[in-house]
């Protein structure tokens, strides 16, 4: 039997991006079905929201969550940031569609999944098998039907495998897909060419997906690499999406001047968005280019000396009386936190119209970026509330409503009658991330009430009770 639940007197950040405005929620079943003045005899439970904000449950764009959300459905680290949906498949990276039981890297970022799905649907019927607490969208990364298709990756695809890869993303967008991710930074995507990447990325356009992609540097050369997104997507017909968009490295910072007006130039040809985590610090699997002897370098997890995990590469190096370079290699396969960025550009991304938020979580580190568990409300309360960089409803809007467009969420992403039941009541008094680099596995402060398809799913005053409502969602179902 569908129970009703009644948000009462809350402050609704509805996820357009308009001013918030007090008023009362009603749920029947997975529905929003009323929102304004109700009478609370019309409801079975009766949720206080006086002096809470009621929004949208959030949308974590950038995830690379694919094999996590099988393995661990309860999701705590999402749930607990008032995220309700993710997006999986980032980075050129998606568990499905491809079978292999030596994953290709970066694939390795995804764990020691087993990738045993030859099609999205699959995978989907996974999920739903899973249950997880939150729901989830994907898209597919063009690394994988690389894995799928190829045996060498050193060179750009041939025409055969062109077709390959174009068909299997065909069917995975008949079987709900968002669109296509690539992440030609990672070396066994980097040898792909212009062709073979707008080729296979115009499968995608019929069904009217997107192309998001980790660009192919984000160091001195971004500007090309942007250029060559943007010719990708246009070629393709695709809306395009610039994945964790940073400038990185010292000769680059200060940058995003120059790629935040590139971007708007760019949009003004072709329908372009972007995401960020609100960190100055990125992570990815450890690699020795990455290592300049400037910026700090922490240890998420080595497979060879696990026992360094939360140290510092110059630390490391000092006491093994070898180089940077030399201690990165004996650590690798690993991952690390590589402190990249300035705040100054890290602000400039946020404060962008353009900007989503996406965590770009690692789950299976040893000892994760703290963004894994602190994205959402480290936006809403260290950047909104206390440095005041941009006003509640903008904040929000990124979450929520922008994404759910971007990708053709249909019904989600805003608080409106017959749209899904997912939604976030947060303080925003007290909202605070409490994951930190050096205690990065911590629930957020201030998240009160999260529902998802119109059940409670996480109260902050009973973290450890979690019930598991998400589904797979199709694209613009
Ligand atoms: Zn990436
Ligand atoms: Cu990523």
């Amino acid at each position: 039997m569908a129970t009703t639940i009644l948000l009462r007197n809350g402050l609704v950040v509805d996820g357009t991006g308009r001013a918030g405005f007090t008023a009362d929620v009603l749920i029947h079943g997975d529905t929003i079905v009323q929102v304004g003045h109700i009478d609370p005899a019309s409801a079975e439970r009766v949720i206080d929201c006086d002096g809470l904000v009621v929004a949208p449950g959030f949308i974590d764009v950038h995830t690379h969550d694919d094999a996590i959300v099988l393995e661990a459905p309860d999701m705590l680290p999402k749930l607990s940031q008032g995220v309700t949906t993710v997006i999986v498949g980032n980075c050129g990276i998606s568990l499905a569609p491809v079978i292999t039981d030596a994953p290709i890297e970066p694939l390795g970022l995804l764990g020691n999944a087993h990738f045993r799905f030859d099609r999205l649907a699959g995978y989907a019927d996974a999920v739903d098998a899973a249950g997880p607490a939150i729901n989830v969208a994907a898209l597919i990364g063009h690394t994988s039907l690389r894995a799928a298709t190829m045996k060498d990756f050193s060179r750009p695809a041939t025409a055969d495998e062109r077709v390959g890869m174009a068909n299997c993303l065909r069917q995975a967008m008949d079987d709900g897909a968002l669109g296509l991710s690539s992440g030609v930074f990672y070396e066994n995507a980097f040898a792909a060419d212009e062709r073979e990447l707008v080729e296979v990325a115009a499968a995608a356009a019929a069904a009217g997906g997107v192309y998001a992609t980790h660009i192919r540097t984000e160091l001195e050369g971004i500007l090309d690499a942007m250029q060559e997104a943007a010719r990708t997507a246009r070629r393709s017909g695709l809306p395009l999406i610039l994945s964790h968009h940073k400038c990185a490295g010292p000769a680059n910072w200060g940058r995003t001047r120059e790629t935040l007006a590139l971007m708007d130039s760019l949009a003004t040809r072709q329908p372009i968005g972007l995401d960020v985590y609100p960190y100055t610090a990125g992570s990815t699997v450890l690699r020795e280019d990455l290592v300049d002897g400037v910026i700090d370098i922490l240890i998420t997890g080595s497979e060879a000396h696990p026992e360094m995990t939360g140290k510092r590469l110059a630390d490391i190096a000092a006491l093994w009386g070898i180089s940077q370079q030399e201690a990165c290699r004996r650590l690798i396969p690993g991952g690390a936190c590589y402190f990249q960025m300035t705040e100054d550009d890290v602000q400039r991304v946020l404060a962008h119209p353009r900007t989503m938020i996406g965590s770009d979580g690692l789950p299976h580190d040893a000892r994760p970026h703290p963004r894994l568990w602190g994205t959402f409300p480290r936006v809403l309360g260290h950047y909104c509330r206390d440095l005041g960089l941009l006003p509640l409803e903008r904040a929000v809007f990124k979450m929520t409503g922008l994404p759910a467009a971007q990708f053709g969420l249909g019904r989600r992403g805003t608080i409106a009658c017959g749209n899904f039941a997912d939604v976030t009541v947060f303080d925003p008094q007290r909202v605070r991330d409490r994951a930190t680099f050096a205690d990065p596995e911590q629930v957020s402060a201030g998240i009160r009430h999260v529902l998802v398809n119109g059940a409670t799913s996480y109260e902050e005053d009973n973290a450890s009770s979690i019930s598991r409502n998400g589904r797979f969602l199709r694209r613009d179902n």
